[in-house]
């Protein structure tokens, strides 16, 4: 089923100059680009963005690492769009993600794992209307 799923090149991806890989790995994947921006984060957005781990011991500096820096939003879409994604992001721990992931390849730290995508179908539509709403 066609899906839409809310994509981050958080800011440690735009300051490596990873955007064009991962928008590049999505293109190739078979899904589209359905909406993409150039963003500096409110921490209001930031908030609502991660409010599931409100109260967790990274959620702080994980705040101020979003809001840090610009970062790509975009919108991605095509048959099974969310999981599609997830498989392309690799684990969220990147020394956990397989090799030839996008987490499993670029990144080292937890914290730094350049990309974020939608975890179901609800989170989708959450993000989306946070991130891009009336699209
Ligand atoms: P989470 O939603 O669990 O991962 P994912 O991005 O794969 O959906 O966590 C959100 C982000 O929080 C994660 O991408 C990186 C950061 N994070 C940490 O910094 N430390 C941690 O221990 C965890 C679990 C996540
Ligand atoms: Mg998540």
């Amino acid at each position: 089923m066609s899906e839409r799923s809310l994509v981050l090149v958080k800011p440690d991806g735009v300051s490596r100059g990873l955007v064009g890989e991962v928008i590049s790995r999505v293109e190739r994947k078979g899904l589209t680009l359905a909406a993409l921006e150039l963003r500096n984060v409110e921490r209001s957005v930031a908030e609502q963005h991660y409010a599931e781990h409100a109260g967790k011991p990274f959620y702080e500096s994980l705040l101020e690492f979003i809001t840090g820096g610009p970062l790509v939003a975009m919108v991605v879409e095509g048959e099974n769009a969310i999981a599609a994604f997830r498989q392309l992001a690799g684990a969220t721990n990147p020394v956990q993600a397989a090799t030839g992931s996008i987490r499993g390849d670029y990144a080292v730290e937890v914290q730094y794992n350049i990309v974020h995508g939608s975890d179901s179908p609800e989170s989708a539509k959450r993000e989306i209307d946070l991130w891009f709403p009336g699209v």
